[in-house]
């Protein structure tokens, strides 16, 4: 049995104020969930270390946005996977499609995120998805495996066994348009079934999430479906009782 996951992904929002708020509220809701589901948040990096001391005691977990490809060098304004595990850290987001599309990341750089994010110790929460006109020409299964794969070629398809996917259709992302509970089951029971035709245990016990404009009105009906495992939570995130509410459709 997967244990369901929900993880706010904060963006670039707050400040150290807010931060300090929105943690104690988060903390205060959590403790009232069932052992059902697992629950994290990734602040910007500026206030992980903060964060950190914050949640030290509470059973919230703490990841981070984004990390970079290297482990260490001459490389201005990056921040290693390392020294992420110092922070006491949990998860690590890589290729979120903001990333992808407004940094230019390439499939190259995140399979080097994911394998610098594993071999520090730390969980990557790998995004895939497609754009509103990659679905529209039905080349979804493709774009989805197609970034999926860039991994697994990669790190091997044992590693992907100690991450987590997060199937993000970006024209859901902030858009307030979800996908359907069936749509969104459909991907998800595609990356499944294609990790089972490689490796049946990996397939098995790998979580997927769903991210795209989650909130606590559709969450139950999304976590339902068979494959969906919990979600990778933005703007709704931003709200201590909304998320808390996401978080308990969950068990
Ligand atoms: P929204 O929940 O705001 O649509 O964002 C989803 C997302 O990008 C989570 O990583």
């Amino acid at each position: 049995m997967r244990q369901k996951l929900v993880v706010g992904n904060w963006k670039l929002h707050g400040s150290k104020a807010q931060l300090e708020d929105l943690l104690a509220d988060v903390i205060a809701g959590s403790e009232n969930l069932t052992s059902a589901v697992e629950i994290g948040v990734c602040p910007t990096y500026v206030y992980l270390g903060h964060a950190a001391q914050i949640l030290v005691s509470s059973r919230v977990k703490l990841g981070a946005q984004n990390v970079a490809r290297a482990g260490e060098g001459a490389y201005t304004g990056e921040v290693a996977a390392q020294m992420l595990a110092e922070c006491e850290l949990v998860y690590v987001i890589v290729g979120h499609s903001e990333r992808r599309q407004l940094f230019h990341e390439s499939d190259t750089e995140v399979a080097e995120k994911f394998a610098q994010v594993q071999a520090s110790d730390l969980t990557p929460i790998l995004c895939v998805g497609e754009t509103l006109e990659e679905r529209e020409q039905e080349l979804t299964d493709q774009v989805v495996l197609g970034q999926l794969d860039e991994i697994i070629n990669k790190v091997g398809i044992e590693a992907v066994a100690n991450s987590v996917i997060a199937y993000e259709p970006i024209w859901a992302i902030g858009t307030g348009k979800t996908a359907s509970p069936e749509q969104a089951q459909d991907v998800h029971k595609t990356i499944r079934d294609h990790l089972r035709k490689q490796k049946e245990d990996v397939a098995a016990t790998v979580r997927i999430i769903y991210g795209g404009s989650v909130k606590a009105t559709n969450a139950r009906e999304l976590f339902q479906q068979a494959d969906i495992d919990g979600g990778l939570v933005g703007g709704a995130s931003l709200e201590a009782e909304e998320f808390i509410s996401i978080c308990n459709s969950a068990d």
